[in-house]
């Protein structure tokens, strides 16, 4: 069974197209993402407008470079697998459209995919399926949540933050220090480098089941003002303020998942999302003890199309229709539009 994943939800585009064998084993044949950072850099941050005519203009190239280099034709493929959301809307729209028409094209059934799914499932790919229930822990630029998963489609919300995500802390810290858009990956190595810091932020919301690193951003904001003084940082102290921000950043995430594991009693855990790519985060997870932990690749931990693909195949193999838009299910067709909003744990 061969699917076309298409991903628009963010900044960026991408294609792929996946198989699963007799075995239900998923892998890729083929897959491309076009990021767009280059162009949303000069603004500091995501402009919707333009992001969504990016996708308009990289798709269709996306689409028939996949198709080429699997040697495919539309039919070999059984059945498409888009985001239907949770996204920003003018973006999940391109995608979705665009599935849309090849789908009447080519009369192909299409499955609408929730993109926190596929971020929960992308470990897995080309790999063994999981054993349930896991804790999935999702970092990423536009979420940060903590699930309780009993199965595909299948999931008890732990936590999730209440303002900004993981990965938007990292990036809005990393402009208060100069560094350019997103700049969670270049904080990161900063950090990493200066191994140490004289400065410890304050923790927030550590008795809460609930993420907050809105807090976080405003301390940051004034000791940054207190060390700059007028004047540029040095090397040195914009090092050690990089190392404070990534330290409380992870300490936040590694207290509410301890807690996660002490509720639910389940100590696999399955990191997923941009934030997994930060090697600090990953050392410290790896550190609790008795805990089974499963990390995306990092091609996979940002978006992608491939963990799209990836859930489309299962709900089609298992007819887990309710998200179909298409001629498999009755109930449903080309009128399903985009969910901007999708929390995860809605699915059925
Ligand atoms: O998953 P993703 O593409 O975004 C959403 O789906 O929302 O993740 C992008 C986020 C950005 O905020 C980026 O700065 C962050 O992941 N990120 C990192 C690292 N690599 C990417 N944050 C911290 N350390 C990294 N190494
Ligand atoms: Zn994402």
């Amino acid at each position: 069974m061969i699917t076309l994943a298409i991903e628009t939800s963010c900044d960026e585009t991408a294609s792929a197209i996946l198989k699963r064998d007799q075995n239900g084993l998923i892998t890729v044949l083929s897959e491309r993402i076009s990021s767009q950072v280059k162009i949303h850099e000069a603004y500091g941050g995501i402009v919707p407008e333009l992001a969504a005519r990016e996708h308009l203009v990289n798709l269709p190239i996306l689409v028939d470079q996949v198709m080429n280099e699997a040697k495919l034709t539309y039919r070999d493929i059984n059945c498409l697998s888009v985001t239907r959301g949770p996204g920003l809307k003018g973006c999940l729209l391109i995608g979705l459209n665009f599935a849309k028409g090849v789908a009447v094209a080519h009369a192909l059934p299409l499955i609408g995919v929730n993109h926190i799914e596929g971020h929960i499932y992308s470990p897995f790919i080309g790999e063994t399926p999981p054993t349930d229930p896991f804790l999935a822990l999702v970092v990423s630029g536009g979420h940060t949540e903590i699930h309780l998963v009993h199965g595909i489609s299948n999931y008890e919300l732990i936590s999730r933050t209440l303002d900004d995500a993981a990965g938007e802390a990292f990036d809005k810290s990393a402009h208060l220090l100069g560094l350019p858009y997103p700049g969670g990956a270049k904080l990161a190595e900063l950090a990493d480098r200066a191994g140490s810091s004289r400065y410890v932020l304050p923790r927030f919301m550590r008795e809460s089941d609930n993420f907050s690193f809105s807090g976080l951003k405003t301390a940051v904001l004034l000791l940054v003002k207190k060390e700059q003084a007028g004047i540029a940082l040095s090397d040195q102290l914009r090092g050690e303020l990089a190392y404070a921000i990534q330290s409380a950043i992870i300490e936040n995430i590694v207290v509410k998942l301890k807690s996660a594991i002490s509720k639910s009693g389940v100590k696999r855990v399955v990191l997923s999302g941009g934030v997994a790519a930060n090697s600090a985060l990953r050392l410290e997870l790896a550190k609790l003890p008795g805990v089974d932990l499963k990390v995306a690749k990092p091609l996979w931990c940002t978006d992608n199309a491939a963990m799209i693909g990836y859930i489309g195949l299962l709900r089609y193999s298992e007819s887990k229709n309710n998200s179909l838009i298409g001629d498999t299910d009755k109930n449903s067709s080309l009128t399903n539009s985009v969910l901007a909003r999708w929390p995860v744990e809605l699915l059925k």
